[in-house]
């Protein structure tokens, strides 16, 4: 038993050594062999690709993944705690399988991912849902079977959580949701510490992979046929900041270019470290892709500097600007939270006046939710909440208009797009994706998917559009 601790998790010890280590192989209970397992991801595109590292290591045992929930044996949730409503859903699926359990006593329940790292989730867990089997967190992922065997072999709810700097472990085995684009990991952690988010407390300190083992996983993908990866890390643009005196982002951007692969996406970057190099790569490399997602946060300097942004509304619009200039026909799409402790309404029309001027392709917005332990947590918020949802109703009617305007533009025009499966709304279609990030449901007589293909654009709405396969 090895329960979070916020305190520790919010250390940084500068001088620390975080070494990289090979996954070991450690084999499941016997019992478990054969078995099947069924995983749900919340949450962000990290933990979708922590998703695949837990699957990976179950069929690396001999579990067989299901995707029907009353056929598993073994349940694992890997969950988000970015926000409030991440916990309730959460917490309303574990009441469902409380009931499974009912008729069916033997099977597992583990709980993993971010709310896994927060000490009152834990808590809350140990004394009042018994019934959770076990728990691991985002730095002993690797370690899975070890947490699962003790609960098998005591009998007793297990927790392995710890809240420490966090290192790399190379080699996890991994069952990719998709065949032809992949994540890849490139920094894990986060040493930001933006007042209002728990992820430097989740997922500890800024690490960055190798250049050399992200190349060799790249060339990996690519032998298995993959067309796209997206670097993945909290803030890409942090990339190499703990490991090399004179590598970054943009270092790694060419390398990964130079392998060839059709194309390369990265998220999410962050105002504070994004350098001309980084823009100049991104311009120069014809396989990485035009398209950036930049979260702003909020329009209002007063609101930046209590988030700890490190940026001015006036530097975010000259990267912005640098980059739409620079890179040709890219998108760029943001983040933005609304309500913030303290945020006015003048602070809010100054997010608006901001959300006018860059006309962003698209944006992710938020109500502010309080996080455990985090600043901003602790300062006065005295915004009714439906003066916070009226103002969040309000900005996504202005982004909602601009990424359709944006999308309207390329009615008409023909670009390439890779398809990654059918459309989820119509199996006749397929869906892909343009270079720069706009989805689209495409009309084709061949089967299409894996390939990089011709689609002209006939129809465009505010999150995706409709086109049809040309040929080139
Ligand atoms: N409340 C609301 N939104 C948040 N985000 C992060 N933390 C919070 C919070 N406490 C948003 C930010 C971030 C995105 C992933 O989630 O906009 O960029
Ligand atoms: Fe959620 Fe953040 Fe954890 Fe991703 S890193 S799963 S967004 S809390």
């Amino acid at each position: 038993m090895n329960l979070p601790n916020m305190l520790d998790a919010k250390k940084r010890d500068k001088n620390a050594v975080i070494d990289n280590y090979q996954y070991k192989e450690v084999k499941i209970d016997e019992s478990l062999v054969g078995k099947k397992f069924f995983v749900r991801t919340y949450g962000c595109q990290m933990n979708e690709h922590d998703g695949e590292k837990v699957k990976g290591v179950l069929t690396s045992q001999g579990l067989i993944e299901t995707s029907v929930l009353e056929e598993a044996d073994i349940i694992i949730l890997n969950t988000c705690a970015i926000r409030e409503n991440a916990h309730d859903k959460v917490f309303g699926f574990m009441g469902l399988i409380k009931k499974m359990k009912e008729t069916k006593p033997n099977l597992l329940m583990g709980i993993c991912g971010c709310m896994a790292q927060e000490e009152s989730v834990v808590n809350e867990i140990r004394n009042k849902y018994k019934y959770v089997d076990f728990i691991f967190g985002t730095h002993n992922l690797d370690n899975m079977i070890s947490v699962i065997n003790e609960r098998v072999t005591s009998g007793k709810q297990n927790i392995e959580v710890y809240s420490v700097l966090g290192n790399v472990c190379e080699g996890i085995p991994e069952v990719r949701d998709n065949k032809y684009s992949a994540w890849v990991d490139i920094i894990l952690g986060c040493d930001k510490f933006c007042t209002y988010c728990i992820v430097p407390y989740t997922r500890g300190t800024q690490r960055s992979r190798k250049i050399e083992d992200i190349i060799e996983e790249v060339k990996g993908l690519q032998k298995l046929g993959y067309k796209e990866v997206t670097l993945l890390g909290q803030n890409v643009n942090a990339y190499g900041k703990d490991l090399y005196s004179d590598k970054t982002l943009a270092d790694l951007l060419r390398a990964v270019s130079d392998t060839g692969i059709e194309r390369i996406r990265f998220v999410t970057s962050h105002p504070w470290d994004f350098t001309d190099e980084m823009v100049d790569a991104i311009a120069e490399c014809d396989n990485v892709m035009p398209y950036v997602h930049l979260p702003i946060q909020s329009g209002s300097d007063r609101i930046l500097k209590l988030m700890g942004r490190k940026y001015t509304v006036d530097e975010y619009i000259d990267l912005y600007n640098k980059i739409r200039s620079k890179v040709k026909d890219v998108s760029i799409t943001t983040d933005i939270i609304v309500g913030f402790p303290g945020e006015t309404e003048e602070d809010f029309e100054c997010t608006l006046k901001v959300v006018n001027e860059c006309k962003f392709d698209g944006a992710f917005t938020f109500v502010f939710s309080p996080r455990e332990n985090t600043p901003a947590a602790l300062l006065k918020d005295d915004t009714p909440l439906d003066v916070k949802n009226d103002r969040l109703h309000k900005l996504n009617e202005i982004v909602n208009k601009y990424s359709n305007e944006a999308n309207q533009k390329m009615v008409g025009n023909v670009y390439k797009c890779l398809v990654l499966g059918k459309s989820e709304k119509d199996q006749s279609k397929f869906m892909g994706y343009t270079e720069n990030m706009k989805l689209v449901n495409i009309i084709s007589d061949d089967n299409v998917i894996g390939k990089i293909i011709d689609v002209r654009i006939d129809e465009a709405k505010s999150f995706s559009l409709n086109g049809t396969h040309v040929d080139e």
